[in-house]
């Protein structure tokens, strides 16, 4: 294996995992995981063990999982997923109240004038009321700007906004907070990392969204980055900084919901594309963690073993992507060695 990019503090328990590192700077580590690998693979569930304080359902918490009829809700994958937390000791994040995707056939057509408002509420309610107590934090809405979409306040053209407009996400906000109040209440967002002109517009909408929400007291309590990066993609630090500076200067907090590195743009070997991968983690996480508002980091998946980028992203030679932090051996990487040494530089959480 490669020299890892962390050298080990003398007396350091070469064992210490991410959570255990993170939690030595006020954060805490952790990851995503899916519904296969938390009933079949107990080797990956003890490496989640070793590395993670929290942990997020993939799939498990999504309208198509637990209502996959217009009357019939089903809990019985998320409760797989909180019993194994239970017996871990691990914190859960609850993934996500109103999405684009991941939402069962019938919703769609179901959302009329009239009926959507009471379908949104009812769900939010049945669910958040389900968990209660339980979870650390819910990602109320997810993925909610688009300014490509030319829609009010740059909001997406998602099933949600054609059937309520804009309020669903008041609406959203508000029935988790009265269901729920002691889950941190998140709005989630992909694509602000680069600078890129059409992120930037995102970057920009997101702060307006952002400004607005504050001021109209809708109870939202943190920004969820997403994080889907692209090892390919030049990064500027100073653009990042300034981003998240801009969130925390309207007292929102931040986490870093759902970090990966996709590398299908880059040449096959596995030893550069491990380095280049490392690097580019590192390079985005150092600002990002710099600002004190960060709570904390998890990772979508923790192992190479499992990545939603092989379907989502293919590289044309067909090989994985080496896109999380241990590899399909369940070893560690590059990238876990960059995760380590940028949660060991984060300033220290008061
Ligand atoms: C993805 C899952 O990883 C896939 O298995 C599923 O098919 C689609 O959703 N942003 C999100 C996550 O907020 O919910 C997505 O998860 C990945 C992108």
């Amino acid at each position: 294996m490669a020299a890892p990019l962390v050298a080990m503090a003398a007396g350091e328990a070469p064992g210490l995992g991410l959570n255990q590192r993170a939690r030595r700077r006020g954060l805490f580590f952790g990851a995503a995981v899916n519904d296969d690998t938390v009933t079949k693979d107990k080797p990956y569930l003890d490496k989640i063990d070793a590395d993670c304080g929290i942990v997020v359902g993939e799939a498990q918490f999504k309208w198509a999982d637990v209502h996959p009829e217009p009357d019939k809700f089903d809990f019985a994958r998320a409760e797989a997923l909180m019993t194994f937390a239970k017996a871990r000791k691990l914190r859960v994040r609850g993934h996500t109240l109103a999405w684009h995707e991941g939402n069962p056939d019938w919703l769609e057509p179901a959302l009329k004038p009239g009926t959507a408002e009471g379908i949104l509420r009812t769900h939010i309610q049945t669910v958040t009321k389900h968990f209660a107590g339980r979870l650390a934090h819910w990602d109320v809405v997810n993925e909610v700007v688009q300014p490509d979409d030319k829609q009010v306040h740059d909001l997406r053209a998602s099933l949600w906004l054609r059937a309520l407009g804009p309020a669903y996400i008041d609406i959203a906000f508000q029935e988790a907070a009265a269901c729920d109040p002691g889950a941190l209440r998140v709005i989630n967002e992909f694509g602000t990392d680069y600078p890129l002109a059409w992120q930037e517009r995102k970057r920009v909408a997101f702060l307006g969204l952002l400004a607005d929400l504050r001021a109209r007291k809708v109870p939202v309590q943190a920004v969820g980055l997403q994080a889907h990066l692209d090892a390919a993609e030049p990064i500027d630090q100073k653009v990042l900084s300034r981003f998240v500076t801009d969130i925390a200067s309207m007292g929102y907090r931040i986490i870093v919901t759902e970090l990966d590195v996709r590398d299908q743009r880059l040449p096959g070997d596995i030893d550069s594309r491990d380095t280049a991968v490392a690097a580019h983690a590192k390079a985005w996480l150092d600002p990002v963690l710099a600002c004190p508002a960060v709570l904390g980091v998890l990772t979508w998946g923790l192992s190479d073993r499992h990545s939603w980028l092989n379907e989502k992203f293919p590289r044309d030679d067909k090989l994985d992507h080496r896109a999380l932090p241990l590899d399909a051996a369940l070893d560690r990487k590059k990238l876990w060695y960059a995760i380590a040494a940028a949660l060991d530089a984060a300033p220290m959480r008061s």
